[in-house]
C-alpha cells in the first residue's frame, strides 16, 4: 500500500478549452495516454493516489464529465484538490461534488483525509506571482501594487483554511501530516511564507505542491529539504507523469 500524488493532468477530453503550449509541447504529448499507463504499470488498487489540482480545462461538470471518468478508471484510491484552473470547483461546491462522484473520487477541501496514521490536509495556496520589477540582484524594486494586495487577501484565506484543516485533524488526533497546495508554497523571490510557517508549525512531514510548468518554472519554490521537512514538486510535466511515491 503506498501513497502516490502528481498534479496537472489539464485534462480536455471534452471541453473546448486548450492551452497552446500543452499542444505543441513534447513534455505533453500524449501525456493522458503515458499517465494512464504509468498508473497501471505502478499502482494497484491498495494505493492512493492524490491529484493535486488542474485537473480539467472544463468550464462547468458537464465539460468535466470525460475527464472525471478518465480520473475514475485510474487504479486504486483518487483524491482531488483544488487548482487554479478548475473552474468546475468553489469551495461551496465541495459537498455537492462528493455527492455526486464520492466514493470513487474524493474531493479535498476544508477538511482532511486519512493514509494510515497521517492526515492529508490540502488547499489550493496562492503565491504572488507578480509582476515584479527587479535590479540587478534581483531585489525588488517595485512590484504591482493592487495586484500585490489582491494577492494578500487569497493568501490569507487560504492561510486560515489551511489552519482550519490542521486543527481539525489534530482534535481528531492525529499527529502525522502531509500538506498539500496547488500552488508552489513560495514565489520565486521568497525564502519563507506563511504556508511553510504553517507546514512548520503543524509539523508536516512532506509539502507536495504542483502548478509550475515548463522547464524555466520548475525551480520556482522550494524542493528538498527545508526546516525540517521535505518540498516536492510534482507537476505532471516535471514528473514526466509518472506519479511521485510519498509513502510506503
Ligand atoms: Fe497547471
Ligand atoms: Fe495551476
Amino acid at each position: 500500500m503506498s501513497l502516490y500524488a502528481i498534479g496537472d493532468l489539464h485534462l480536455h477530453f471534452s471541453s473546448t478549452l486548450r492551452a497552446k503550449n500543452q499542444l505543441s509541447d513534447p513534455l505533453w504529448k500524449n501525456h493522458e495516454k503515458r499517465f494512464q499507463e504509468n498508473c497501471r504499470n505502478l499502482l494497484s488498487e491498495e494505493d492512493t493516489l492524490v491529484l493535486v489540482g488542474d485537473h480539467s480545462w472544463g468550464k462547468n461538470l458537464t465539460e468535466c464529465e470525460a475527464d472525471f471518468d478518465y480520473i475514475r478508471r485510474l487504479p486504486g484510491r483518487k483524491i482531488l484538490t483544488r487548482g487554479n484552473h478548475d473552474m468546475f470547483w468553489d469551495a461551496g461546491k465541495t459537498k455537492l461534488l462528493n455527492e455526486l462522484y464520492g466514493p470513487e473520487l474524493c474531493f479535498l477541501q476544508d477538511s482532511y483525509e486519512t493514509y494510515g496514521e497521517y492526515a492529508l490536509i490540502a488547499s489550493k495556496g496562492f503565491t504572488f506571482e507578480g509582476p515584479f520589477y527587479l535590479n540587478q540582484k534581483r531585489e525588488i524594486i517595485a512590484y504591482e501594487k493592487e495586484t500585490f494586495e489582491h494577492a494578500r487577501k487569497l493568501v490569507d484565506r487560504e492561510a486560515r483554511r489551511l489552519v482550519k484543516s490542521f486543527e481539525a485533524a489534530k482534535a481528531d488526533g492525529y499527529e502525522r501530516t502531509i500538506l498539500f497546495l496547488h500552488y508552489p508554497p513560495t514565489n520565486i523571490l521568497e525564502e519563507e511564507s506563511v504556508f511553510t510557517e504553517i507546514a512548520e508549525r503543524y509539523n508536516a512531514e512532506q509539502v507536495i505542491y504542483a502548478h509550475c510548468h515548463g522547464k524555466s518554472r520548475f525551480h520556482d519554490s522550494i524542493e528538498g529539504d527545508f526546516k525540517g521537512r521535505t518540498y516536492h514538486l510534482v507537476s505532471g510535466d516535471y514528473l514526466s507523469w509518472i506519479p511521485l511515491k510519498i509513502l510506503d
